[in-house]
């Protein structure tokens, strides 16, 4: 029992990306945002292109499951990036859009 939570403790030490945190995952998402291009097409308050629609608001009009379709597949104005984005960098991309939820005009 001593050596199971001897083996556990050392697993969280060692892997400590298992046990971010969610805020460390979505400023992680942030910054991947940026690295990848999207803010040249799309505005988060206020910061960005204009290409595709702003997506301050975002987690309130999509599902998880709809970013995800979206980001990896794309569209007709928008590239896929399910073969540029590893899979940890979609997942924290996602977790950081789910929390954009301004209420906006449109
Ligand atoms: C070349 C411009 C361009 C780039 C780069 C781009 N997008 Fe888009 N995106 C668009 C356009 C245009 C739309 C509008 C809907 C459509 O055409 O599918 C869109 C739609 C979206 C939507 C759906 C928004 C909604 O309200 O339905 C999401 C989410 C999204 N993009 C996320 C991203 C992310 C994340 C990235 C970076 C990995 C990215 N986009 C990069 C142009 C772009």
């Amino acid at each position: 029992m001593r050596f199971g939570l001897l083996v556990l403790a050392i697993l969280m030490v060692s892997s400590p990306e298992c046990f971010s945190s969610s805020r460390s995952r979505r400023a992680h998402g942030a910054s991947v945002f940026a690295a990848s291009g999207c803010s040249h097409c799309h505005s988060i308050r206020n910061a960005g292109g204009h290409k595709g629609p702003d997506l301050s608001g975002v987690g309130r009009r999509l599902k998880k499951d709809q970013m995800r379709r979206q980001i990896t597949g794309g569209s007709r104005l928008m590239p896929p990036f399910g073969e540029t984005l590893q899979e940890t960098e979609l997942a924290d991309l996602i977790s950081y859009l789910r929390s954009c939820r301004d209420k906006q005009k449109k």
